[in-house]
């Protein structure tokens, strides 16, 4: 122990040379992905931060105050390709603000406070593909303003104050540009006399929401276009010279606020009209429109919104035999003539999202040349067995978010061509046998977020062979039975609730690639304390890549060591109040390509090393929510990338562990109880210097030890005391380190165990005075010592029996020790508060400094109390030639009691029954029997 500190400073010395390799940002977060992401979101920014790492690739500085872009705020970034600063309170962009930035592809500017767009703001920005400025107060451009975005595609100029479409021409002569959004300005004219150019590659206009009295093309400006979106314009003047125009036209949106003959006239002029969009439209005239566009041949597919009207009958669509798709979302429909689909016999797709529907429609049945059917989000209670008879094309059938609760086997009974059914967000309560006839093609199932419980039985799905995706997610519950996903080979994703994990359940699904399991104790029958699971459940799964597991808090599972035996293929962990006791060594054996690791809320303090050995390609691990105290069990994830430890117990960290990850790039440890004293001063000048590993959240990180410290940030205590004393004691101990040397080696030479013993028996003296005077009882029954190689089989095997069954109170070093007291201290005190010692006797123990300690301090109490305290348990053969060097530990064992662990398990229950007796026999040492282990004797 007394070269420790030595050792300390001989590290920190040489760590002098190797600071930079670590740092913490203050109003931001690299995130841990592929690109340099650099977030800093919602932190009340007030500019651009210039404390943050400039090879960052996209930077997030959405939702912050910043009202201001100077010229040099961006100029380092070079790497930059995306720029995010939505939803702040930009009102001034210095000119060439951007000019640096040749890589940046995205500028997202929306939703600020921006007037004025300057000839040189977007100088040299030569790569920007999309630039968003929606919903700012812009009405001034400069006219050469877009000319350097010569790679543009797309820009969004929407909810702004343009009022001259001269002002923005240069957009539509790039060469590049694509898409242009114009809605909701203060456009009042869009007239080809206005457009100084020839032609354009422009393919999209949105001109939504403007107050336009004219739409006029006299030249062929926009050979390219296919979409014009006009919703929401008042009446206004079409005239396009040449139906030739607008020949690539595909797609149009327009308000019905015009004469039919205008309508008529547009349409004459979009030959190649295929999506027409009409909204909102008005009752009376709302037939005729779409008996217009029924008429021009081209269109193909329909969508009417905000229709006020809640009937539809049966001559609406009469003219309309050659739609192909309709869509009539947000509608307010509560009912439809029974023939209103009667013409339609071409009908491919039909959305009724959003409307009131409280049944599905009896008009749909005719339409058996229907391949997608929306009804999702209506309030659709029932469903008839001939609704769906006829639809055999059917692809993909929507009914999420109605009120249907019970599903009858021949509701889908005919859909043999379904690959998608989506049930979710209904309150289903039977299923019963509605899967177990057609749809044999169904690829995915969804009955996710279902408001109400029901219960599947044997083979509920067996049917279902073609099944890949099944997502069975709820908010309440669903109960599940043996051999429910049974004979379902092709699953590749499921998500489920579960009460158990069982081999059988799981059996038969070899091609699963994805796992997601909610676990809770399902009826009221089932003990919520504990359950029996199958020691190796998914030992079937071996493609399995991703596994998740959620355990409700209240509910707990019994964890075999074995646990994820034959998931070979695991790449991804993640697991949530699942482990309750520490993991066992054995638990990642079975998983070797293991790389994401996330075990939160298992309660557990410690770790062992061991536990990692099996994954050494470990590189992502988030323990969050645990009490870990240390992290010194990750020695040897030599590959690990990030580390979160968030909300745990870790008081002091040793920075020279770091050292062993050069990988480690995110390390994550806030919400902890982190000590601001010299011990952790090495750790803090880490924090502060490095540049390698970033400290998330470092800068906020608080002191929460010692009392004068709190609310203190951790980065802000002072180390300077540390240091001066380290100087200090480097001066002292290099000076009188040989002398001391010198003295010391003398002294253990020749009175080493004269000293140990002298000072263990002033020590035990001075604690048992103590406690006689204060005439304490014994707060434990015993106190346990043990060598951390055999912490399992105490923790396991011990533990359970005495604190479990026989309900002794035990002392145990890695729980009951008090932090912060020197050890010697905590030993004593251990010895002295318990009635018994039981030491844990292995060949590791022998070999362990403190074990022999504590053995020597039991001793000491044992002549000078005359109290029969010593209990010895034997883990292994251990022959005299073992023991030999350990004369001490042979003169107690001719003397005293001992007990040896048998082998065989069926002797066990003697030995605890021994144990047992050991326990509470309070007897002098010289009317004590002797009691034998009967394995051997
Ligand atoms: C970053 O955060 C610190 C402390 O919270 C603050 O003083 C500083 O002004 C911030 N930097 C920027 C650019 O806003
Ligand atoms: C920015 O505009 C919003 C409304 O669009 C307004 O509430 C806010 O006060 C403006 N901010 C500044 C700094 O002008
Ligand atoms: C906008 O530009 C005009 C002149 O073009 C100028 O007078 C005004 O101050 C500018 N406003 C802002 C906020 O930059
Ligand atoms: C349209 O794009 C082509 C290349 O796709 C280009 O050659 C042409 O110059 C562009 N037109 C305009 C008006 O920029
Ligand atoms: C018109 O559209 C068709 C199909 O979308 C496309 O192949 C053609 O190139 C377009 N014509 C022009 C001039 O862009
Ligand atoms: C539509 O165009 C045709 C010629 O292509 C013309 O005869 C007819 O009058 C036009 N109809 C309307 C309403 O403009």
């Amino acid at each position: 122990m007394s070269c420790r500190p030595l050792l300390f400073l001989l590290a920190q010395t040489f760590l002098l040379f190797d600071m930079f390799l670590s740092f913490t940002l203050n109003n931001c977060t690299m995130e841990f992905s592929e690109t340099e992401t650099l977030s800093c979101q919602q932190r009340l920014l007030q500019k651009i931060p210039d404390d943050v790492p400039l090879n960052s690739e996209v930077l997030d500085v959405s939702f912050n105050q910043i009202s201001q872009i100077k010229k040099n705020d961006l100029k380092r970034f070079l790497e930059l390709n995306v720029l995010l600063v939505t939803r702040n309170q930009l009102q001034n962009i210095d000119d060439e603000a951007f000019v640096n930035l040749k890589k940046l592809r995205i500028l997202d500017l929306s939703h600020n406070n921006l007037t004025n767009l300057t000839q040189l703001v977007f100088a040299g920005l030569h790569t920007l593909t999309s630039l968003n400025l929606e919903h700012n107060h812009i009405s001034q451009i400069a006219p050469n303003t877009f000319q350097p975005l010569f790679s543009l595609h797309r820009v969004v100029l929407s909810f702004n104050r343009i009022s001259n479409l001269a002002d923005i021409t240069a957009l539509f002569t790039l060469p590049n540009m694509q898409q242009i959004s114009l809605t909701k300005n203060l456009l009042t004219s869009f007239d080809s006399d206005d457009l100084p150019f020839n032609s354009s590659n422009v393919t999209e206009i949105s001109l939504n929401y403007n107050k336009l009295q004219n739409f006029i093309l006299k030249r062929d400006v926009f050979p390219r276009l296919s979409s014009v979106k006009l919703t929401g314009s008042q009446q206004f003047d079409w005239y396009v010279a040449s139906d030739t125009f607008l020949r690539n036209v595909t797609e149009i949106s327009l308000s019905e606020s015009f004469s039919l003959a205008s309508f008529s006239a547009i349409l004459n002029s979009t030959r190649s009209l295929q999506t027409l969009l009409l909204t909102p439209l008005d009752r009376p005239t709302a037939k005729s429109f779409v008996q217009i566009a029924c008429s021009t041949t081209s269109v193909k597919t329909l969508t009417l919104t905000f229709l006020t009207l809640r009937f539809i009958d049966h001559q609406f669509f009469q003219s309309c035999s050659q739609l192909q798709e309709l869509k009539l979302p947000f509608n307010n429909i509560e009912q439809l003539s029974s023939q209103s689909f009667n013409s339609l016999t071409q009908l491919k797709g039909l959305d009724m999202n959003l409307n009131q529907l409280s049944k599905v429609p009896v008009s749909v049945r005719p339409l058996w040349t229907l391949e997608v059917l929306d009804l999702s989000s209506n309030s659709i209670r029932e469903i008839n067995c001939l609704d769906f008879a006829n639809l055999t094309r059917l692809i993909s059938l929507n009914l999420r978010r109605n009120q249907i609760v019970h599903l009858e086997q021949c509701y889908f009974q005919n859909l043999f061509s379904l690959d998608t059914l989506d049930l979710g967000r209904n309150p289903v309560h039977t299923i019963g046998r509605t899967f177990e006839v057609g749809l044999s093609h169904l690829r995915v199932l969804l009955l996710s977020g279902n408001l109400d419980q029901f219960w599947l039985g044997p083979g509920a799905f067996r049917n279902l062979s073609s099944l890949r995706i099944l997502n069975l997610k709820s908010n309440k519950f669903i109960f599940t039975e043996y051999d429910v996903f049974e004979g379902m080979e092709k699953l590749r994703r499921l998500v489920s609730w579960v009460s158990e994990m069982s081999k059988e359940l799981f059996e038969g699904l070899r091609d699963l690639v994805f796992l997601e399991l909610h676990m809770n104790s399902f009826g009221p029958n089932t003990r919520t304390d504990q359950n029996s699971s199958d020691e190796t459940p998914f030992s079937n799964l071996q493609n399995l890549t991703q596994l998740l597991i959620f355990v409700e808090p209240t509910f707990s599972i019994k964890i075999f060591p074995d646990v994820f035996q034959g998931l070979q293929s695991l790449v991804s962990l993640k697991v949530d109040y699942f482990f309750r006791a520490p993991i066992h060594r054995r638990t990642f054996t079975h998983t070797p390509l293991l790389t994401r690791l996330s075990v939160t809320n298992s309660d557990f303090s410690f770790l062992s090393a061991e536990v990692f050995d099996p994954i050494p390609k470990l590189e992502e691990l988030d323990l969050s929510k645990n009490k870990l105290t240390t992290l010194e069990f990750l020695g040897n994830l030599r590959g690990l990338q990030m580390l979160v430890v968030h909300d745990n117990h870790l008081s002091i960290i040793n920075e020279t562990l770091f050292q062993s990850f050069p990988s480690l790039t995110y390390l994550d440890l806030s919400k902890n109880a982190l000590l601001c004293d010299c011990l952790n001063a090495g750790f803090q000048e880490w924090v502060w210097s490095s540049n390698r590993t970033q400290v998330v959240g470092g800068a906020s990180y608080q002191c929460m030890s010692p009392v004068t410290q709190l609310e203190q940030r951790f980065l802000d205590f002072d180390t300077r005391l540390c240091k001066i004393d380290i100087e200090f004691i480097l001066f002292v101990s290099c000076s009188s380190v040989t002398l001391l040397t010198l003295v010391l080696s003398f002294v253990y030479h020749f009175l080493r165990w004269q000293l140990i013993y002298a000072y263990n028996l002033f020590l035990a003296h001075v604690y048992d005075t103590k406690r006689r005077r204060r005439n304490e009882a014994h707060r434990y029954d015993a106190f346990i010592s043990y060598s951390v190689h055999d912490e399992e089989w105490v923790c396991h095997e011990m533990l359970p029996v005495l604190e479990g069954q026989q309900g002794w109170r035990l002392c145990l070093h890695h729980r009951d020790f008090q932090p912060g007291k020197p050890i010697v201290e905590n030993i004593t005190d251990a010895i002295y508060s318990s009635r018994k010692t039981v030491c844990v006797i292995s060949t590791s123990y022998l070999q362990s400094d403190w074990c022999s300690r504590e053995i020597q301090m039991a001793s000491v109490r044992l002549f000078d109390e005359h109290k029969d305290v010593l209990v010895l348990v034997f883990l292994e053969e251990l022959s005299p030639w073992r023991l030999s060097p350990y004369y001490r530990m042979r003169r107690l064992m001719k003397k005293r009691s001992y007990l040896r662990w048998p082998r065989a398990s069926q002797h066990r229950a003697v030995f605890w029954q021994n144990l047992r007796r050991a326990l509470e026999s309070d007897a002098h040492p010289d009317q004590q029997h002797r009691l034998v282990q009967s394995e051997q004797e």
